[in-house]
This record gives structure tokens, C-alpha cells and sequence, in this order.
């Protein structure tokens, strides 16, 4: 596990920097993505960059790392509505090229199984992560198990919580997540922490041990993640 800590003034550039890097190495590169507040400056910064013709984005290939259930199509937390408004809309992906589980669906689990099945033809090269509060990886909750696959999971209450501060009409309940197992396949991981608020279950997920109370532990029996933190996340590792 690699670990980086920016000051929070350059933390968006750097790791934009980073995925800018890794997208004209590889134009073709198979990516997740998360929302949340976390990742909202990199996209800013990313959108700009794609504006200025530094990166594109059309011959990747984009999947949504989880969703929110039971919102209304046009509520502001909905994962796919936070990634168009901060990323989709502001670069050049090919809506075909982008991917995303439907949680509002009959068949949620059908929905589910498929979504796996297209992430995991062809893998992923890049996986983007944040951390909750909790230590859920896209909503892994605690107690989910390290093979745990693309499902509909219930959110736990720091997350329906969370949801509010998204714009949520109404908490959410339940959501769907890439799995565990999926997320541990892809090629490189890069997770991504902000602020003071984070630092604790940051110390907890490098140090506590490995198994479902802290899915993001399972990180460290990862072969490539890169934690890109800002030195406010990272401050309980600092001397
Ligand atoms: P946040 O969410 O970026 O809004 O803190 C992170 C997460 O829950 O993965």
C-alpha cells in the first residue's frame, strides 16, 4: 500500500495530475468511480483539464461504483446524478461508455448479476474509492465479507445519514453496491480520503485488523492501492 499526503490546497490537482497521467498512458482504460463529497474537486479539476484538451475520455470506459434506492429519479443524491453533474456532463465519455447499476429495476438482483458480469469481462484497470465514515468501500457496510458480490445491500445509519448531506429528499434505506470481490479484482486501486473528520477510521482501515467490522481493510491484502490523502486524513499518521 502506497501512501500519500497532499496539503488540501493541491490534493485535487495532484491526484487529477495522476489520473490525467494514466489516461493518455492508456486512452482505453476501464474505470469505477465513486461520488460523495470526496472525489468532487478531482472531477472539477478533471472536467477542466478535458475542456483544455489535456485528457479525453472517449475511449474509456466508466462504471458507477453504487447507487442510492428508492429516490426519485430526479433527486440530487442519486449517485448517477452527483457523477453527470460533477463529471459526465462536462467531458467527453460516450454515454455508451458508461455503465451503472439501475436500482430501480424489477429484478434488482438480475441487475446486479449483469452488472458484474460486464465489469468483470475485460476487469477494471483503475478503481476510485472513497472511505465512509464507517469504513464501507461503495457500500460494503461492516460485515460485509471480503467475497461478497454485486448486490442489493441495506445502508447502514451513518450512511442514510450521509445521504442527507447529498441533497436526499428523504434518507435512503437501501442501495446497490459493485461487491466487495469485484472491487478487490481490479488491476489498481486508489483510494481517496479528505479532511480531519476522516483521519481516525483512516488509522483504523491501515491499522485494525483485516475482516468485515472494516471493509476497507481488505485494501491492504490488495497488490497495488495507492491511498491519496490529504495531510488532515492522513494526520494520525504523521510524526
Ligand atoms: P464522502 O463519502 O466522500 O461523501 O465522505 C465517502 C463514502 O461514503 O465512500
Amino acid at each position: 500500500m502506497d501512501l500519500e499526503a497532499l496539503p488540501p490546497a493541491r490534493w485535487a490537482q495532484h491526484v487529477a495530475a495522476l489520473w490525467c497521467d494514466r489516461l493518455v498512458a492508456q486512452p482505453t482504460l476501464r474505470q469505477c468511480l465513486p461520488t460523495g463529497a470526496t472525489p468532487t474537486p478531482v472531477y472539477d479539476e478533471m472536467a477542466g483539464r478535458v475542456a483544455h484538451g489535456a485528457v479525453s475520455f472517449a475511449a474509456s470506459e466508466v462504471f458507477l461504483l453504487d447507487e442510492f434506492g428508492g429516490l426519485p429519479p430526479d433527486d440530487p443524491a442519486r449517485c448517477e446524478t452527483m457523477l453527470r453533474r460533477d463529471l459526465l456532463d462536462h467531458v467527453d465519455l460516450p454515454e455508451d461508455r458508461f455503465h451503472r447499476l439501475d436500482p430501480d429495476v424489477a429484478d434488482v438482483d438480475r441487475a446486479c448479476r449483469t452488472f458484474e458480469d460486464r465489469v468483470r469481462s475485460g476487469g477494471l484497470d483503475l478503481i476510485i474509492l472513497g472511505l465512509g465514515g464507517n469504513g464501507h468501500l461503495g457500500l460494503n457496510e461492516p460485515g460485509s465479507a471480503r467475497d461478497a458480490a454485486t448486490r442489493r445491500v441495506d445502508l447502514a445509519p451513518q450512511t442514510r445519514e450521509r445521504s442527507r448531506s447529498y441533497g436526499a429528499g428523504r434518507a435512503p434505506s437501501w442501495g446497490v453496491t459493485l461487491g466487495l470481490a469485484p472491487i478487490l479484482a481490479a488491476r489498481e486501486v486508489w483510494l481517496l480520503v479528505t479532511g480531519a473528520h476522516k483521519a481516525e477510521v483512516l488509522q483504523r482501515v491501515l491499522t485494525a485488523p483485516i475482516g468485515p467490522a472494516l471493509p476497507g481493510t481488505f485494501l491492504r491484502e490488495h497488490p497495488s492501492v495507492r491511498v491519496l490523502a490529504d495531510t488532515e486524513a492522513l494526520s494520525a499518521q504523521l510524526p
